[in-house]
């Protein structure tokens, strides 16, 4: 069944909590097992991403949707002895201190004239520059756990305000689940918890290749931006239960990565052909997804994409914060 046949069945009298899928009891974000805390760090897509135009610092004002999935890096904050601030991944070109995680742990150390030193021990299953933001989420879980483990007096939003000085995506992962997103793309509105039903499995595809975001930016055509109607028009779809128009899953980004990018054009194309009714870019990309409403269909997809030789991921929308997600 196609995406537009099953927005016609999607009736609300089928409105339903399903315990499979919507279950958050797993999530809890942070764990303090005496001198070591455990902490997770989601991956998030971009269900729309629009560039509504540019600033005169540079950067370009964003309107966007984003939402938090199953898809984690697990971070692990030991007390280091020797007064520094260190990261060990299990990627051994993120073990050193530019890592942002490291410069999340070095501001929350300035701004409260800290000396204790900490070891960030970073198990890295998101891919690196692929649009899944997991560089900034990393950051953001250990601003969340700091801010736990050692005591420290914050609020949300000053806690936000730090975290837009180490990126654009960092706030929107302090809170994470489902958000709309503008300015830089830090100014976060948390919209959930609320998923539609019929999109329960997103099947995440990375292609071999890594992206610069900053490239994709600094490229991007005026005629590729737009007004932020998408972006509205799928907030109000999922405000009133409706699964949204496909159009209206837009990213400005996604034509040029796809004309610059031939890796990425034909993975979007090996996708349709493997049963997907809809595929887009996360972020800059280069990772694609594309939402299931069945699991048989999402793995049979996942397995003759994975005999093509990509990788791929299937995951699911998560709310970080334990509610559980208000199914649609
Ligand atoms: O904020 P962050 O460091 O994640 O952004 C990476 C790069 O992406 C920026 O240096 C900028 O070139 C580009 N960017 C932008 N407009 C945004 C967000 C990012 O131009 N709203």
């Amino acid at each position: 069944m196609g995406y537009c046949a099953r927005l016609k069945g999607l009736a609300l009298d089928k409105f339903a909590k399903s315990m499979h899928n919507a279950r958050m009891s797993h999530a809890q974000r942070v764990q303090i097992l005496g001198d070591v805390c455990f902490v997770r760090a989601y991956a998030k897509i971009n269900l729309t991403l629009e560039v509504t135009g540019r600033r005169a610092d540079g950067y370009h004002e964003l309107a966007t949707v984003m939402q938090t999935v199953d898809l984690h890096d697990t971070l692990c904050l030991t007390a280091g002895g020797d007064g520094r601030v260190r990261v060990e991944c299990t990627r051994a070109e993120l073990s050193n201190e530019e890592n942002l995680a490291a410069q999340a742990a070095r501001l929350l150390r300035e701004r409260f004239a800290l000396s204790q030193g900490v070891l960030i021990e970073l198990r890295k299953r998101i891919p690196v520059a692929a649009g899944l933001g997991g560089g900034s989420s990393d950051a953001a879980a250990v601003l969340l756990a700091l801010r736990q483990w050692w005591r420290l007096p914050l609020s949300l939003p000053e806690l936000q305000a730090m975290a837009a000085t180490l990126g654009s995506d960092v706030p929107f992962f302090l809170t994470g689940g489902l958000a709309f997103c503008v300015g830089r793309g830090e100014r976060v509105t948390p919209l959930g918890p609320l998923w539609p039903s019929p999109i329960r499995w997103l099947l995440l595809l990375k292609p071999a290749i890594g992206i610069s975001t900053a490239s994709v930016f600094q490229g991007l055509p005026v005629n590729d931006y737009t007004d932020g109607s998408h972006s509205r028009a799928l907030v109000g779809a999922l405000q009133e239960r409706r699964l949204p128009q496909p159009e209206d899953f837009h990213n400005s980004l996604e034509r040029s990565v796809l004309e610059r990018y031939s890796e990425v054009a034909r993975a979007k194309a090996d996708l349709l052909q493997a049963g997907a009714d809809l595929v887009r870019l996360s972020g800059s990309g280069p990772t694609l997804y594309a939402p299931f409403s069945d699991l048989s269909r999402a793995n049979q997809a996942q397995e003759q994409l994975q005999a093509l030789g990509y990788e791929l991921y299937l995951a699911h929308a998560i709310n970080p914060n334990g509610d559980d997600i208000d199914v649609l």
